[in-house]
């Protein structure tokens, strides 16, 4: 049989129609470029044809280059005729009709068209610099001739998806047209059009570039160097549309070209690729079919008001549900409602937040007085107590009162799933949902699949984090489950750093030099210290082998928590979140090492970095070997939105393929020999070194329990 053609043409009352029609998001693969210039031919060839529209079939108009490609080596031959430059020379007008989205090269082409219009759902954008790269077929160079260099700026920097309306109004979209029939729309435009000439050519225009001075360029790079740091992409973008300012078309779009293939390549845009694909394959449940049909979810309700509880509701409400929330009390219900109406109004004060649109998410918000009120919901999140009494007691009610098939999730970050379900008379109903704080903020959701959580219960779950944005991960039962977890070793090793001579504000600038917003131990101030410091004396008394963190213990009991008493691993001068290196810790350091005998030594950056990462490496490896994982991009994928890993590094596992498996084996073997057990590398580890397989490509030894 005859493969699909990717780009049909057929005329309708004297429009030309161009479709193209390549699954799922229509990316420029090959033969789609080749399809339109074509059909384009056909087209100003036919003289029935008065315009042409061009289309995109199934659910969006072009989402870009074909992502995939890039990094294969040169296309067999390059194209003779690009079809932006067909487009644009096209004597028949084009109009663009678009929906779902236009980004990439897909807006590329639409800006090629001589019209654009769009339906109010669209989105368009130029998001190459999140991929590492820039525009690379003429957006930095049409863009701001359309809309003039600064509104092109900050679309090619940012990289944001413009909804239609917006768009419409910066001047990219011509008329936005009702949903449903676009299409037709779509022809009835371009009738109206067919005989205008001249035609509207975007690479002919020039009077808005004269916006581009060079304090707008200079503006721009100092405006965007801290989240640009270490990146070459984002630069590029701004070299490439200030050119579109001070040369002739046709020598701008040489340029952008020459940075897009330098760019290309890079180990920047090679890391972000990795991120892109590895975000949408943390969706997939191999055991799980993805066509399982899913449970409602629309009625969801959350058991706890505290900084969790709080944060979940909140996170159900920005993204239009209304959800019920209770406590044990109406006193911690009413504290919980006030925390959540002060998070919002900080997020107004702060800019980031309409008064009028925190008023519509609030009202979603409905307290409850008690347990019973929940009965009717589709899903419940408990986050009450982490103790395991209060989690058997809720469990048990919930077996209880709630309907049949309702979901029963916990938000625990480490109490075992099994003992929840196994209150239950339906351990198949129960599963973890793990947020991270704050959870309104952190896009993790990490998925905790119980020994009988259902297959249903758990693509219920992973489906439901989309829903409220955020990023999901499948993860299995252990202690600590998958995240927390594989980032445990490098917590503890920043510890023994410590112990060792290394100082916070050492460590600190190693890890912000890698590319993380914040250092780690100006991120436990941030969060306060006594929540590690009850952690770990639980764990003491659960566990006999624990290691202990004697300056750790220290700095709290000295009552320095961190950020909220002005003193923590930093001092903090009132009024302000600077975090300055305090010489009373660097006290305390040296003192307890003297008393515990631990010899002082100076450590390089590199090796503090490795320390620190490579002990969560061998961890990852071990989550792996256990099947508690299902892949090591997965991994990835949770240190980029739990932890703030740098993306541009790809995430844990990929970063340490950088330095090359074979590498991180013999540093962990030789640490293995020098400080002892902890250090013992993973069998899984050995393997891949012995086999130099990737570390980010590997998947699970055995089935997840
Ligand atoms: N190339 C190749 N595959 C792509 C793709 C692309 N540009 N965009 C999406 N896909 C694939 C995804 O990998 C996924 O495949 P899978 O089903 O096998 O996992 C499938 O299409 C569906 O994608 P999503 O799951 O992401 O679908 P959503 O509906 O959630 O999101 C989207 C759609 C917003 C279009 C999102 O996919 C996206 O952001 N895509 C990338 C857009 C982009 O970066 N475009 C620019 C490309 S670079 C470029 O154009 C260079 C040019 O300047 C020369």
């Amino acid at each position: 049989m005859a493969e699909p053609a990717l780009v049909r043409f057929e005329t309708e009352n004297g429009i030309g129609i161009i479709t193209v029609d390549n699954p799922p998001v229509n990316a420029l693969s090959p033969g789609v470029p080749q399809g339109i210039v074509e059909a384009l031919d056909k087209g100003n060839a036919d003289p029935s044809v008065t315009a042409m529209v061009l289309i995109g079939a199934g659910r969006s108009f072009i989402a870009g280059a074909d992502i995939r490609q890039f990094g294969r080596g040169p296309a067999a031959a390059p194209p003779t005729r690009r079809h932006y430059d067909v487009l644009d020379q096209s004597a028949k007008p084009v109009v663009a009709a678009i929906h779902g989205y236009a980004l990439g090269g897909g807006l590329e082409t639409a800006l090629a068209c001589h019209y654009r219009i769009a339906v109010p759902s669209a989105k368009v954008g130029l998001p190459e610099v999140l991929i590492g790269i820039l525009p690379g077929a003429g957006g930095t160079q049409r863009l701001p001739r359309l809309i003039g260099p600064k509104a092109a700026l900050e679309m090619i920097t940012s990289g944001r998806h413009v909804p239609a309306e917006e768009a419409q109004k910066l001047g990219i979209i011509d008329e936005v047209v009702p949903e449903g029939d676009l299409k037709g729309a779509a022809i009835a435009f371009a009738r109206k059009i067919a005989d205008q000439k001249p035609l509207p050519v975007i690479r002919n225009r020039d009077e808005k570039l004269s916006e581009g001075t060079p304090e707008l360029f200079e503006g721009t790079r100092k405006a965007i160097a801290r989240r640009a740091r270490n990146q070459r992409a984002p630069y590029a973008c701004i070299e490439a549309v200030e050119a579109a300012c001070r040369l002739p078309f046709d020598d701008g779009c040489a340029l952008e070209r020459k940075l897009f293939d330098e760019q290309v390549g890079s180990d920047e845009a090679k890391a972000l690729r990795y991120a892109f694909f590895a975000e949408r394959e943390v969706a997939k449940i191999p055991f799980i079919p993805a066509d399982t049909k899913l449970r409602p979810t629309d009625n969801p309700a959350v058991i706890g008001a505290g900084t969790m509880g709080g944060g979940i509701a909140m996170s159900f409400a920005d993204y239009g549900f209304d959800v019920k929330i209770t406590d044990a009390t109406k006193e911690a219900l009413d504290r919980g409602i006030s925390r959540i109406r002060a998070n919002y109004e900080t997020s107004v004060k702060r800019g980031s937040l309409a008064p009028d649109e925190m008023e519509r998410r609030f009202a979603r918000i409905h307290p409850v007085d008690s347990l019973d009120d929940i009965k009717d919901c589709d899903v419940v999140i408990e986050a009450a107590f982490e103790q395991i009494p209060v989690k058997e007691e809720i469990f048990k009610k919930l077996d209880a009162i709630m309907k049949p098939g309702a979901l029963l999730y916990s938000n625990t970050s480490g109490i075992d799933i099994d003992l929840m379900a196994n209150m239950t008379k339906r351990p198949q109903d129960v599963a973890g949902t793990h947020f991270f704080a704050p959870a309104n903020v952190m896009k993790l959701f990490e998925v905790v699949k119980g020994t009988k959580s259902a297959p249903d219960v758990l693509a219920t779950a992973m489906a439901l984090g989309r829903k409220i944005g955020k990023v999901s991960g499948l993860a299995g039962n252990g202690d600590g489950f998958l995240a927390n977890r594989s980032r445990a070793p490098f917590g503890m090793e920043i510890n023994i750093l410590i112990e060792e001579g290394a100082l916070p504000e050492q460590i600190d600038k190693v890890m912000v030099d890698f590319g993380y917003p914040i250092g780690p131990l100006a991120v436990s101030d941030l969060s306060g210290l006594d929540i590690g410091y009850d952690t770990r004396k639980r764990r003491a008394e659960q566990y006999p082998n624990y290691r202990k963190q004697p300056i750790a213990d220290r700095i709290v009991e000295m009552g320095r928590l961190g950020q909220k008493t002005g003193a923590g691993w930093y001092r903090y001068e009132p009024g302000d979140r600077t975090p300055h290196p305090d010489p009373e810790v660097t006290r305390i350091i040296r003192e307890t090492a003297a008393e515990l005998g631990i010899p002082q030594h100076e450590f390089s950056d590199d090796e503090i970095l490795r320390r620190l990462l490579f002990a969560s490496v061998n961890e990852a490896c071990k989550i792996l070997e256990e099947g508690a994982a299902l892949r090591a991009s997965d991994i990835d994928v949770m240190w980029l939105h739990g932890f703030g890993f740098p993306r541009y590094r790809g995430g844990l596992m990929y970063w340490a393929d950088t330095i090359g498996v074979r590498e991180v084996y013999n540093q962990i073997a030789g640490w293995h020999q020098r400080y002892g057990e902890r250090w013992r590398p993973s069998d899984l580890l050995r393997r891949l070194a012995e086999s130099g397989s990737p570390l980010h490509e590997a998947k699970a030894a055995r089935p997840m329990p």
